[in-house]
């Protein structure tokens, strides 16, 4: 009998405590014949009128010192004290499974390191992705490739946003609320409007990848908040969509380019028919070439989903640590900025002759809105891009466009 506790009864941790119990003779099945049985929730705030409310505590210690208790799935979020209490868990010989992609960006590589040590496990997959199988994936069925490339809708609520935007012209405060409604937003929706949680999965996943730490802070990141109804339609008549995108890109020198912005899609890439909560994550490797992988990428059954796959898989391996790791880099391996080009959409009030003057090569698009001219640049790179930008009179939007 495998005992396992809950930290965090939100949506993702009632999400957990579900399925333990409408599944438990699935889980058991898949844990070896080991019965996953819930012996604590901890939880802050009362939950008097629960069914089970004998199973929650207020005191983490109640876990930490219970030798029964083999895995805990920490889905409280935030850094503080998920950080402390993770620690502690595994210094106590417990392996932990996480939703909390905050943490895992911020905090991953110690922590990794301690449950190697410790030969227990930290495993995070429901960290990026939600419900979408993305962390095994890599780590194991991708493993003899050298990763090249990594595009993904990383977060549901901004794709959320787009999408009712874009198809029911809703605008973005609307949908935000919507978004907030359905549980799919972070408690501060800035985390997802302004791309950072976006950011973090794009950093465990380039993490991974390369088997050094990406640190979040050296990933330029820009939201959806600029984005426009107007830019949505010239998207649309350009036969494109604008999605938020986390990207990296892996030399073969070592260096890493990363970025997350909102990014033109044609209609002809997998990417752009990835509608409302769903993510994708598109990854590249020098052997098997292009793989996608699609599904829901938050709410409370998808992610919780991944998070009791990953406590049968800690049950299963309580003998030992999966070799799941990245370390400290030494030196910088972040690419120069400039060494990556993207084509850029811009919306300018100047004059057509002037555009065409400062960016020789570039294609016109329909105009939507009267007095500006509407262009997508060659590719430049981000200074090119920059200086050019600077000798216009007025520029109204500049989206990066996906190739
Ligand atoms: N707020 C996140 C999203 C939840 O919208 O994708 C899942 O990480």
């Amino acid at each position: 009998m495998a005992k396992v506790a809950i930290m965090g009864y939100g949506t993702v941790g009632s999400g957990v405590y579900d399925i333990i119990k409408t599944n438990s003779e699935k889980l058991c099945v898949n844990a070896n014949g080991e019965p996953v049985e819930l012996k604590y929730i901890l939880d802050i705030r009362d939950f008097d009128d629960h069914p089970e409310k004998e199973l929650f505590t207020k005191d983490v210690n109640d876990i930490i010192n219970d030798n029964e208790v083999s895995v805990v799935a920490e889905v409280m979020g935030g850094l503080h004290p998920a950080y402390e209490f993770t620690k502690s868990l595994l210094e106590s010989g417990k392996s932990v499974v996480t939703s909390n992609k905050e943490l895992v960006a911020t905090y991953g590589t110690e922590l990794l390191e301690i449950a190697r040590e410790k030969n227990v496990n930290y495993f995070f997959e429901a960290s990026v992705g939600g419900g979408i199988p993305i962390i095994r994936p890599m780590h194991q069925c991708l493993t003899a490739n050298n990763i090249e490339k990594i595009a993904g809708i990383l977060n549901g609520t901004t794709n959320y946003i787009l999408n009712q935007m874009i198809k029911n012209g809703k605008t973005f405060e609307t949908a935000l609320k919507d978004a907030q409604q359905k549980g799919f937003a972070e408690r501060n929706p800035a985390a997802d409007i302004e791309g950072h949680d976006a950011c973090r999965k794009i950093a465990i996943l380039a993490s991974l990848a390369s088997g050094k730490l990406v640190d979040y802070n050296d990933i330029d990141t820009e939201g959806i908040t600029n984005i426009t109804l107007d830019d949505v339609k010239y998207a649309a008549a350009m036969d494109a969509v604008v999605k938020l995108i986390g990207y990296a890109e892996f030399g073969k020198d070592g260096k890493i380019y990363s970025i997350v912005s909102p990014m033109v899609i044609k209609n002809d890439s997998p990417l752009s028919g990835v509608d409302g909560v769903f993510n994708a994550i598109m990854v590249t490797g020098d052997c098997v070439g292009d793989v996608m992988f699609y599904g829901k990428g938050a709410g409370k059954l998808p992610t919780a989903s991944a998070v009791v796959a990953d406590i049968v898989d800690a049950v299963k391996h309580s003998e030992r640590s999966k070799k799941i790791f990245w370390e400290k880099p030494q030196g910088n391996i972040m690419a120069d900025k400039n060494s990556k080009k993207f084509s850029y959409f811009v919306r300018t009030t100047d004059t057509a002759e002037n555009v065409q003057k400062i960016f020789s090569n570039c294609s016109f698009v329909d105009n939507i809105v009267d007095n500006e001219s509407a262009f997508v640049t060659e590719p430049l790179s981000q200074s090119e891009v920059i200086e050019k930008l600077s000798m216009l009179s007025d520029v109204v939007t500049n989206i990066r466009v996906l190739n």
